[in-house]
């Protein structure tokens, strides 16, 4: 167990370990419940550190023997680790320890997932293998040789050696722990090759339990897009002979980006059409690329301490958006990114959990790979790009890879980089790293003998972790529109820098309408009073346009919320118009139909004074579809029928697209047929896309047991699939019904809850159906932190993150606040709460 009173840790007080790392050589004598790890670590002094001791963290080991030169030694042993005197010049360690995978449930360090050896060392795994300094600024060269049982034997680097039941594998490139792989059992493996345009010619290789052999090809495929494509535009060539991933069924994140040897949670790695959705196929292409981009941000440049993550994910989560704008839809990929940051990021920044970019203190660094860190830490990066222009930023970029090339960096290293070779002052833009929290930024305007003048008021809410917020850069996209919807100046940037700030367009022959944060050009909330329905019909921009139809939904819900007003006219027929326009890519089409999220519009009911009652928000979305699907019902049959794809399933962006905008209507046709036509697709599907979206209109249309149990009986033995199938039920049940639905399902034989891809299914979608999870009488409260108190002895880092469901307690009634907070004294009074899950649950209850 970990100790009781958690440290907090800051950033102030960094200081470099006392020695460096020459190389490193491991033997694992691989066993399920006693694993022999060996360590032989070449140690010198570090002449940067002024504090010598010989510290090397080690969690739930037991040490055998520990030798320096060859003499044996006595350490002095903690929960933490251990210390040790040590020569005041270079010294050769040795320890041999015994490790337990098979009781290792909590998927850190080495464990078993279906009897296969895997490893998870990000961000604090290594120490649970091996004692050894687990920081991320002490870099070495790994040798690993490994003894285990029949099968594929595999860890970082390139093959050196093997035999019967052995590996050996070398690393050239110094890297931290957390970077280090093993892998050992029963898999097959799908080969292709990769010539990178050095000449280097790389065998590449995804490893699978047997039966999921099929599933590969969409992977390999993208894994060989990402490296032509990282050469093409970032020019970074792969750097070893082999490159590995492997699919592994338990697993407590997407993926991790293991040098030479990505590990990858088996749902974001396998497809096929038949098991897997076009989104599925989206978000596979997308981690796979992430991972590979990590290979040079993130390893070959890696981060100098935990508080610097984002200088690792906020850069791979832009690299992967813009490598999937490249392939797909850029206004596609620019739209769904905005509203997952407002689905996930926003709502930290609103409650008790917001935290900077870079955070400045933490007591388990598992908590902080949040959407703050990944997703607005790529906005910033976003935002830097957009203010010194692609060029600028391409020469920043290759300045930082020529800089730090090896190294162990921070925030600082960055940004100086981009001041070095821009020549541009960023310690305002800095700002965007150390204050918590969603800028808003108030608008007005005015016209006056020709000159147009944009008066901008930025504002950010005082919050734990920022109580005195100063004025950020904010890059202000900008474009006018004429009255008679032509534009009369193209995009251009505005840097708001001040608190309030005006700027003015002179030669203006009418008053223009504008089109205000074109591309959203940086994360912030926008008031503006704008004619949302001239640039729905208008704007020349594709994200300003589908902005526009938001807004406009939001406000007709909101009416509907606080007045009992009817559905706005204005958003049903500029919908109508943008559904049927031939002209538009399907794919922005369906998007069109995206209603902003229940959650969000009970954050700004909140803002606005009001107490937001879920159930009053759940009709009014549904109000509002219905409306919009009554309005069109004539045209719903040949709009359906126009997008059918023909000829073979693929994946791609145009077939996709397609999909979604037929997936969208069928939803509205439901209501008008009682869901027939989803009957006929759900019999006549041949890829999971159609079968899964027929399935969860025939459930809403409240016919859908039928297809429920053939669906089970289909896909019983498929794992990912029966994914689908517990989280769907959840998803699409009426809010009353939503916790009993999750209820059952945990009932249910194959519901495995320390399977952490189920658990999520299941529990996930009841905490993400608002009024489901808000229900009145606290079922959803209670059987969250029922099964949240059963899963945090087995898996703390899963349970952590899933505590989030609670950060917007305060919104609420004062019946459900004292629900909320019932559910959450009864998680925090269990008896050894891990540590991750007591800092989520300190944080959310103290705000
Ligand atoms: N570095 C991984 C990524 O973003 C994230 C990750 C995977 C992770 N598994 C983890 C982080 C376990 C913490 C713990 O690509
Ligand atoms: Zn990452």
């Amino acid at each position: 167990m970990r100790d009781a009173s958690p440290q907090t840790i800051f950033l102030a007080d960094y200081t470099p370990f006392g020695f460096q790392i020459e190389k490193v050589h491991l033997t694992f004598d691989l066993a399920p419940s006693a694993t022999r790890v060996t360590s032989r670590i070449r140690f010198a002094p570090n002449p940067e550190a002024s504090d010598k001791t010989f510290f090397l963290h080690g969690e739930n080991l037991s040490l055998i023997s520990a030798k320096i030169d060859g003499q044996a030694v006595t350490p002095t042993l903690t929960p933490e680790g251990l210390t040790c005197d040590v020569p005041s010049i270079p010294f050769t360690w040795e320890a041999e320890v015994q490790i337990d995978p098979a009781a290792n449930t909590a998927l850190e360090g080495l464990y078993l997932s279906n009897s296969m050896y895997c490893t998870q060392c990000e961000a604090e795994g290594f120490r649970k293998i091996t004692y050894y300094p687990d920081r991320p600024d002490v870099m070495s060269v790994f040798t690993v040789r490994i003894n285990g049982p029949h099968g594929t034997l595999l860890s970082n680097g390139n093959p050196v050696a093997s035999g019967d039941c052995w590996a050996e594998w070398h690393d050239p490139w110094p890297k931290p722990a957390y970077l280090f792989a093993l892998v050992a059992g029963e898999l097959v493996a799908h080969r292709d090759a990769f010539t990178t345009n050095e000449g280097r010619s790389v065998d590449l290789a995804l490893y699978v339990r047997p039966g999921d052999e099929n599933k590969c090809s969409f992977g390999m495929q993208a894994l060989k897009d990402s490296m032509k494509w990282d050469e093409d535009v970032y020019g970074r060539a792969y750097d070893l002979d082999v490159f590995n991933i492997v699919a592994v069924d338990d697993f407590n994140m997407g993926a991790m980006e293991n040098k030479g040897l990505n590990i990858f949670n088996a749902s974001a790695v396998l497809a096929s059409p038949a098991t897997s959705t076009d989104m599925n196929f989206e978000r596979i292409e997308a981690i796979i690329a992430h991972e590979y981009f990590h290979n040079w941000t993130g390893n070959r440049i890696t981060c100098r301490d935990w508080f610097q993550l984002c200088l690792k994910e906020g850069l791979t989560v832009f690299r992967d958006s813009q490598f999937t704008a490249d392939m797909r839809s850029a206004p596609v990929k620019r739209i769904s990114d905005v509203i997952d940051l407002r689905g996930r990021q926003f709502p930290e920044d609103q409650g008790p959990l917001a935290h900077p970019v870079r955070p400045e203190s933490f007591q388990e660094i598992n908590n902080f790979y949040t959407a703050t860190v990944y997703e607005k830490g790529a906005e910033v990066i976003r935002m830097l790009h957009t203010l010194v222009g692609t060029k600028a930023y391409a020469a920043a970029l290759d300045l930082y890879f020529e800089r730090h090339d090896g190294q162990a960096c921070t925030i600082e290293d960055w940004l100086t980089v981009f001041e070095d070779s821009t020549g541009r002052d960023l310690s305002q833009f800095k700002r965007w790293y150390s204050q918590a929290g969603t800028p808003r930024v108030a608008v007005t305007e005015s016209f006056a003998d020709g000159t147009y003048t944009l008066t901008f008021a930025q504002s950010l809410a005082p919050s734990a972790t920022t109580p005195d917020p100063q004025p950020q850069v904010i890059p202000i996209a900008v474009g006018l529109l004429a009255p008679d919807g032509s534009e009369a100046m193209g995009t251009q940037v505005l840097e708001l820098t001040q608190a309030s700030q005006s700027f003015t367009f002179s030669g203006m022959a009418e008053k223009p309408v504008p089109s205000i944060l074109r591309g959203f050009s940086a994360p912030v909330v926008l008031d503006h009073m704008a004619d949302h329905a001239f640039l729905l019909a208008h704007d020349t921009d594709p994200f300003t346009r589908w902005e526009a139809g938001n807004n406009l939904a939001r406000a007709s819900l909101i009416a509907t919320i606080t007045r009992g007003t009817d559905p706005d006219p204005a958003w049903i027929n500029g919908i109508a118009g943008i559904l049927t326009d031939a002209n538009l890519d399907p794919a922005y089409r369906s998007l069109m139909l995206d209603l902003p999220g229940q959650s969000e519009l009970a954050a700004e009911l909140h803002r606005a004074g009001h107490t937001p009652d879920p159930d009053a928000i759940w009709t009014a979305v549904h109000g509002l579809k219905y409306a919009l699907s009554d309005a069109m019902a004539d045209a719903l049959p040949a709009l359906y029928a126009a997008h059918q794809v023909s000829g073979p399933y693929a994946p791609n962006a145009e077939q996709s697209g397609k999909r979604a905008l037929a997936s969208a209507v069928l939803t509205l046709l439901t209501r008008q047929d009682g869901g027939d036509q989803a009957q006929v697709q759900y019999d006549t599907a041949d890829n999971m896309t159609l079968q899964l979206g027929a399935l969860a209109n025939l459930i809403r249309a409240g016919r859908g047991d039928a297809a429920l149990a053939r669906f089970e009986a289909q896909w019983k033995e498929d794992r990912l699939v029966m994914d689908k199938w517990f989280g769907l039920q959840v998803g699409v049940a009426e809010p009353d019904d939503a916790a009993d639905t999750a209820k059952a399902l945990t009932q249910h034989a194959a519901f495995n809850w320390k399977n952490p891809n189920r658990f999520r299914a299941t529990l996930g979608a009841l905490a993400a159906h608002h009024a489901g999870f808000h229900a009145k009488d606290g079922s959803g409260y209670a059987l969250l932190a029922d099964w949240l108190i059963k899963l945090d002895p087995v898996n703390p880092q899963t349970t952590a993150r899933m505590c989030s469901a609670f950060q917007t307690w305060r919104r609420y009634d004062t019946i459900r606040q004292s629900l909320i907070q019932k559910a959450l004294e009864r998680i925090a009074s269990t008896p050894d709460l891990s540590r991750d899950t007591t800092e989520m649950i300190t944080r959310i209850r103290e705000a």
